[in-house]
């Protein structure tokens, strides 16, 4: 008797000690799905944009400049996103057979709506953020090819300018950022870099972004 016990006894605990680490890492894969996706998806709100806008259609293939839609004004602001009038110069009819340029021609050129108002910006910044495009497009006087400006805008943005459909616009339920948004650490590194060479505008203090 007492010889058997010594044998089963250890060979139990092993089994006990393998079930509990089991269920230990099943319980820790389970809260790790749960929390780094279940959770945040559950987060966000999925929207489309007005306009299955496609950049490569007018840049790539009818030879668009980016400043043609895309421009700094002479009192230093930015155009942002093209108005229906500025889209309408080519568009006041249906030009081609592309459902998609049909529903914008009778949905907002003929009825006068404001696209600008509903177009959606994945790099959307919260209100106390002060940003301005002239300040941050001295990089750009030197670049020429779609390509390069696409590769310098894309420092911030998410690469839409070569896309032939508009990319999975998220937007978080509580905060109503979009998930594209440029974060603060990243603006403040590039300033810190700007910072490290001499340059005194790219300041890393808070009112330099928040006012
Ligand atoms: C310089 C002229 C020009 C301007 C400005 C222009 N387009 Fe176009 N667009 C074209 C041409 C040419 C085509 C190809 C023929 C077609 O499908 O009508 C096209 C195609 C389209 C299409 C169908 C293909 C696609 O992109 O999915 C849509 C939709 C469209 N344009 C919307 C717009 C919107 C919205 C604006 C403003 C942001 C705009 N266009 C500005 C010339 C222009
Ligand atoms: C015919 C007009 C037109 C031209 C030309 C054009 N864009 Fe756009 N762009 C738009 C419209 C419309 C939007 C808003 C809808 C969207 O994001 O798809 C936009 C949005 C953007 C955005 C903002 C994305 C965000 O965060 O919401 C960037 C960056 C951009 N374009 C870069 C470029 C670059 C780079 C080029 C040149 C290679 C270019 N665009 C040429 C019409 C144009
Ligand atoms: C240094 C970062 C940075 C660079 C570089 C940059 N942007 Fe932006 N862009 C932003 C930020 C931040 C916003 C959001 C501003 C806001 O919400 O107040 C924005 C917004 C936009 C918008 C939407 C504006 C609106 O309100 O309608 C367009 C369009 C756009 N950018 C185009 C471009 C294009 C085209 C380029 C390259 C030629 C470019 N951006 C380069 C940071 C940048
Ligand atoms: C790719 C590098 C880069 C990134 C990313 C960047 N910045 Fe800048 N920023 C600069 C540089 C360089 C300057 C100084 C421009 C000059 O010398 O005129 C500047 C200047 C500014 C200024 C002007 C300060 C003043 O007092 O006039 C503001 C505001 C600003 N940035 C806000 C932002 C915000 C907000 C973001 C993120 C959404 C951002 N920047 C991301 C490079 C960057
Ligand atoms: C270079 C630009 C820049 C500077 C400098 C800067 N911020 Fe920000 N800040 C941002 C941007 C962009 C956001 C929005 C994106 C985000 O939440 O990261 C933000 C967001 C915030 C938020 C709100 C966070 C939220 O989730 O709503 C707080 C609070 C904040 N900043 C405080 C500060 C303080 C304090 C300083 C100085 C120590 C500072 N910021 C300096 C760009 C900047």
């Amino acid at each position: 008797m007492e010889e058997r016990n010594n044998k089963t006894t250890p060979a139990v605990a092993v089994d006990k000690g393998l079930r509990s680490w089991g269920a230990f890492v099943v319980g820790l894969v389970v809260a790790l799905i749960l929390g780094w996706w279940v959770l945040p998806n559950l987060m966000k709100v999925t929207k489309e944009q007005p306009i299955a806008f496609s950049h490569v259609e007018h840049v790539q293939k009818q030879g668009m400049t980016c400043v043609e839609c895309h421009f700094v004004r002479a009192d230093g602001s930015f155009s942002g996103a093209p108005t229906t009038a500025e889209c309408a110069v080519c568009h006041s009819t249906v030009q081609g057979k592309h459902p998609e340029e049909a529903r914008f021609v009778h949905d907002y050129v003929q009825t006068g709506r404001e696209i600008k108002n509903e177009w959606l910006i994945y790099q959307k910044q919260p209100d106390n953020v002060f940003f301005s495009h002239a300040l941050h497009f001295g990089p750009l006087a030197e670049l020429k090819d779609p390509k390069e400006i696409a590769a310098y805008c894309s420092t911030c943005h998410i690469n839409v300018a070569e896309t032939d459909v508009p990319p999975v616009y998220r937007e978080n339920r509580l905060s109503g950022y979009s998930e594209n948004t440029m974060l603060m650490w990243d603006c403040e590194r590039c300033h810190a870099e700007h910072m490290a060479k001499g340059n005194t505008v790219a300041s890393n203090a808070c009112f330099t972004c928040h006012k």
